[in-house]
């Protein structure tokens, strides 16, 4: 059920198994890392990095497709484009460590996602992918931690997919009612 004030954008957003294989353009994907930018951050350390890939590097696809779990694989191997979003968890102005650097990091990500959508490019995250192998393939020193794996691409019709993996498709997952997680004054109190 579509909820009147909240922005359309937010509502629509989903993460699909079924991608297109279809180029997306440059200028999308450009116009998606830039709106990620824009994210707030502690101290606009913005720590966040993006490394991503696309089909028409062959071997660097598979290679991305490499880190991921089989059940990830089985459907993002169809995806035009294959992202990592990575922190850098060390502050850069005084070298101590950034608690928030995930957190960061998850903003531009929230931002990527609904610029993408305004553009009908669709972006289903992974969890389940190998971190060794990610810091492995990129020699990443200890103060950059991969923070997950992106698909991106168009809709597809998902006509090379398990009927399991397509039945996921069809309905948009649940969401928790809001007084589940928000409280007021203290935590025992659901606020709405
Ligand atoms: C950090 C993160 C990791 C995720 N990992 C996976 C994953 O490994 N495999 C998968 O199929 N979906 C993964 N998802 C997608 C979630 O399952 C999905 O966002 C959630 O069920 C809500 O569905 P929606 O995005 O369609 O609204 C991940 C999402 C996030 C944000």
């Amino acid at each position: 059920m579509k909820k009147e004030l909240i922005l359309e954008i937010i509502q629509e957003r989903w993460s699909p198994y079924a991608f297109s294989s279809n180029p997306v353009e440059d200028y999308k994907l450009k116009a998606m890392f830039e709106a990620a930018g824009y994210a707030p951050s502690c101290n606009n350390e913005q720590p966040w990095m993006f490394v991503y890939t696309t089909q028409h590097d062959e071997k660097i696809f598979s290679d991305y497709l490499g880190f991921m779990v089989d059940s990830n694989k089985v459907w993002a191997k169809y995806a035009y484009a294959i992202g990592i979003s990575m922190a850098r968890t060390k502050f850069l102005y005084n070298g101590k460590p950034n608690r928030h650097a995930f957190h960061d990091t998850g903003m531009a990500v929230s931002n990527l996602l609904l610029q993408a959508l305004t553009m009908d490019v669709y972006v289903h995250q992974m969890a389940g992918f190998s971190v060794e192998k990610v810091r492995e393939y990129f020699n990443l020193t200890d103060e950059i931690e991969p923070v997950a794996m992106m698909a991106i691409g168009y809709l597809g019709d998902g006509n090379s997919l398990s009927p399991e993996l397509l039945k996921r498709d069809e309905k948009r997952r649940p969401r928790k009612s809001v007084n589940e997680f928000v409280f007021k004054n203290l935590l025992s109190k659901p606020a709405f």
